[in-house]
């Protein structure tokens, strides 16, 4: 019978792949606890009109890559293509905004996008994200940039950090209208996508990747000219706040993001090395309101588990392992020695294979253990344990009752 694959796009992670991957989103929540967010856990499922009226009718997102779905009853449900509209959302549902003057939140799990797959992106994909509610001030954009940053220090990865403001109700009409207008004049040089972008969404023309378009776009109109007084502020202060935090960032004019509903600042953590934006996020002072309630400003940021991952050199260790070894009729007590091992907090395997002791020390070779612990039948005779480091053969017998005291 022909086996069976993992469908394109949804990918299985083995081994050292899972270690990285854990190693990136314990490090995120690490940070994220250390600023007090606290966690709410997301459905995967959410009627598609939360992502529709969210992100924009007019996004690639929306209007290519969401999984929809009718459920029994023929209502349109979707796979989560991010987290932000979900907890918007459940913001709203639980009242959020009246337990606390302000709420930060973070979320982690999976993610779905029909996106063409290639290194880096895949149709399901983990992200850690965080959300502010109800903090207009610059500062928390600032925090939650220099979060950001500090997940990639601890990663030890590289990044360049871009940031842009995109204005708000009241400046970007006059930009969009003076941007649309440039646009229609190099019409002739746009691709497909950005010529239906143009009257749609004309913002995204700006980060289009193909090479045509960004040539058209060099002597686009800059929204950096367009901002009005109160959205100049908010850079200029979220800049200080930057500079004084020590973090290094580039001013990109043409970051737009791929989302509807970013106002103000919007920011990406680019890899050289590979590329690829790895953490992105930015301020959405309307969603809240847009989507049924009160106006309340909010910003927030989603890192790319996967793609983190696939930059970290070194996952975090693992405990030394110990592999208990049963000769003989000595079952019993190796299963005590384990759980005696295991409750002083050594990660611990026992042996299911029976066999003399050269076969068991090779069997613990082949499990890659780091301690051999040979129980034999005077280690039951005289209440000890033998340990035998796997790396250098040295071999020491520790008496039950000092297991715990024991430096093993
Ligand atoms: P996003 O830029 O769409 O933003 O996604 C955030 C991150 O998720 C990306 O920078 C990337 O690392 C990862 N990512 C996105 N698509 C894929 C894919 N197909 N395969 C692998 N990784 C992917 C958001 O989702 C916003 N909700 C972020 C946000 C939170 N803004 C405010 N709050």
């Amino acid at each position: 019978m022909e086996e069976f694959r993992s469908v394109r796009g949804f990918h299985d992670l083995l081994g050292e792949d899972t270690e990285k991957f854990n190693t990136v989103r314990q490090t995120v929540r690490r940070v994220l606890e250390s600023h007090n967010f606290e966690e709410i856990i997301l459905p995967v499922v959410e009627y598609a009109e939360v992502f529709q009226r969210s992100i924009g009718e007019a996004t690639d997102i929306v209007q290519k890559e969401m999984f929809v779905f009718p459920d029994k009853k023929g209502r349109l449900l979707a796979l989560r293509p991010e987290g932000t509209a979900g907890v918007v959302r459940a913001f709203i549902q639980h009242r959020l905004f009246a337990l606390r003057p302000y709420t930060k939140l973070f979320y982690e799990g999976p993610m779905f996008r029909y996106e063409r797959p290639q290194a880096g992106r895949y149709r399901q994909f983990h992200q850690v994200g965080a959300e502010v509610f109800g903090i207009s001030d610059p500062l928390v954009d600032a925090e939650i940039i220099n979060i950001s940053y500090k997940i990639l220090k601890e990663l030890k990865i590289d990044c360049t950090v871009e940031i842009n403001s995109i204005g708000c109700r009241v400046c970007r009409p006059d930009y969009r209208k003076a941007l649309t207008e440039y646009l229609e004049s190099v019409a002739g040089a746009l691709c497909e996508d950005c010529i239906d972008r143009k009257d749609r969404n004309p913002l995204r023309v700006l980060d289009c990747k193909v090479p045509a378009c960004k040539t058209a776009v060099k002597e686009a109109p800059r929204i950096g000219d367009f901002l009005c007084e109160e959205c100049e502020k908010h850079r200029r202060e979220l800049t200080d706040y930057l500079n004084s935090m020590g973090i290094p960032y580039v001013e990109n004019p043409n970051l737009v993001r791929g989302l509807d509903y970013y106002t103000r600042t919007v920011f990406e953590m680019v890899s050289q090395e590979l590329g690829i934006t790895v953490i992105a996020g930015g301020r959405y002072d309307y969603l809240v309101e847009e989507m049924g309630g009160a106006p309340t400003p909010a910003v927030g940021f989603a890192v790319g588990v996967e793609r983190l991952a696939m930059l970290v050199k070194e996952p975090v260790q693992k405990k030394p392992l110990y592999m208990v070894l049963p000769m003989g009729d000595t079952l019993h007590y190796a299963l005590r020695v384990c759980e005696l091992l295991r409750e002083s907090g050594k990660r611990v395997e026992l042996s299911y294979r029976k066999g003399g002791l050269k076969k068991q020390l090779e069997l613990a070779n082949r499990l890659r253990a780091d301690y051999a612990v040979i129980v034999g039948e005077d280690e039951v005779k005289e209440e000890n344990i033998s340990v035998k480091n796997l790396h250098t053969g040295e071999q020491i017998k520790v008496s039950l009752k000092d297991i715990f005291s024991a430096v093993l």
